[in-house]
């Protein structure tokens, strides 16, 4: 047997910079109500969103990735040339191949960094976050380029009851790199394919173009049961997260859960019993639910409004369609 070269690369990583792009359109409860006998109340008191962001048709999905990276890129203070990944995480981009992400990478003038698209639905960009750290301390990548990205608008009935008024367009990005010091902590992550249905693309694309009038596939949610599976299991996945890495809730500054429902967010908090002066994102009172884009969307805006500084310790977690969650501790970059 031949012996094959192993490499390895840093032995830490960290968040090196951040940026994000909200979709142009603000769009209120009440311009969704009518489609779905609803009322601004009870889409606030049972989601907490009063307002979300839609894409205008230029801002396509590339369009909102490359705005977001450029930022990120400009902010980690590093030189493009020097980024040799993207990772994009994403369910509403409308191309089946080839991954949005080579094309990203070749708009923003990266020079031919391995790029490639991954689907994990609202627990997309915490996965790609992973995935990109692993690479960097693997020495299959230096600096990688980890985005989450959504124009769900596409793709969301705005007479389905159970989502219209949920979800929402946008992206955040990240870049992954070597760190003196572990900035990005140990992730964990799962599924449960048991739950495949509770959110689900409604039609199979063969059933799409076999229909007498084919229409775009929607995103279908069994709502209630997703909000018990998420105000439940995912307080057990955070502190699970928490024991990984070796720290405990009074070691938390910030806490940014994946943007979906407020309420989720206060159930998840009490559930773990984070200390009152621990910073809760709650961006989704006013973006919606961005899915792959929520988590970096949050950060970034805490960080933007100084409600999160450099060198605080935040813990990640987000789940949805699979069911798929994914969840680490990071050091605000
Ligand atoms: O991002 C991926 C992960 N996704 C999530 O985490 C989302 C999780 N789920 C949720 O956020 C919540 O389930 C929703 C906000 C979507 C819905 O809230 P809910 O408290 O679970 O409502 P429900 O589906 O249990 O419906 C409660 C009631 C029902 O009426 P009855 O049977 O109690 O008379 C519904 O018919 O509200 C009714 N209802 C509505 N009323 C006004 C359902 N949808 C609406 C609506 N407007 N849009």
């Amino acid at each position: 047997m031949t012996d094959l070269a192993s490499v390895s690369g840093a032995p830490h990583t960290a968040i090196l910079g951040i940026g994000s792009y909200r979709a142009g359109r603000l769009v209120p409860n009440a311009d969704i109500v009518e489609a779905i006998d609803s009322s601004d109340e009870w889409i606030q008191q049972r989601s907490g969103i009063k307002t979300r962001r839609f894409a205008e048709p230029h801002e396509t999905v590339q369009l909102m990735s490359v705005e977001s990276a450029r930022v990120a890129i400009e902010r980690a203070g590093i030189d493009p040339a020097q980024v040799d990944g993207v990772i994009v995480a994403t369910i509403s981009h409308m191309l089946q191949t080839p991954a949005v992400a080579t094309a990203v990478a070749h708009e923003l003038g990266l020079e031919r960094p391995v790029a490639f698209d991954i689907s994990a639905a609202c627990a997309g960009f915490c996965h790609g976050l992973a995935l990109a750290s692993d690479m960097v301390r693997a020495g299959s990548a230096k600096y990688v380029v980890v985005i989450g990205v959504e124009r769900l608008s596409d793709i969301t009935d705005s007479h389905d009851r159970g989502s219209a008024f949920i979800f929402s367009d946008g992206a955040g990005a990240v870049v992954v790199g070597p760190s003196e010091r572990a900035g990005i902590g140990p992730v964990v992550w799962g599924s449960d394919g048991e739950q495949f249905d509770l959110i689900r693309q409604r039609e199979d694309w063969r059933d799409v173009v076999a229909s007498d009038s084919p229409q775009m596939p929607h995103l279908v949610m069994q709502g209630n049961a997703v909000f018990r599976w998420a105000a439940f299991e995912m307080a057990k996945v955070a502190h699970a997260t928490l024991d990984r890495t070796g720290i405990t809730v009074d070691d938390l500054d910030v806490f940014v859960p994946h943007q979906a429902n407020m309420r989720i967010i206060d159930a998840m908090a009490r559930a773990m019993k984070l200390p009152e002066r621990v910073t809760i994102a709650r961006d989704v009172a006013d973006q919606g639910n961005s899915s792959a884009a929520s988590v970096p969307l949050a950060l970034d805006r805490l960080v933007q409004e100084g409600q999160a500084k450099s060198g605080d310790t935040a813990l990640l977690i987000a789940f949805g369609a699979g069911l798929a969650y994914a969840a680490q501790v990071v050091t605000v970059p």
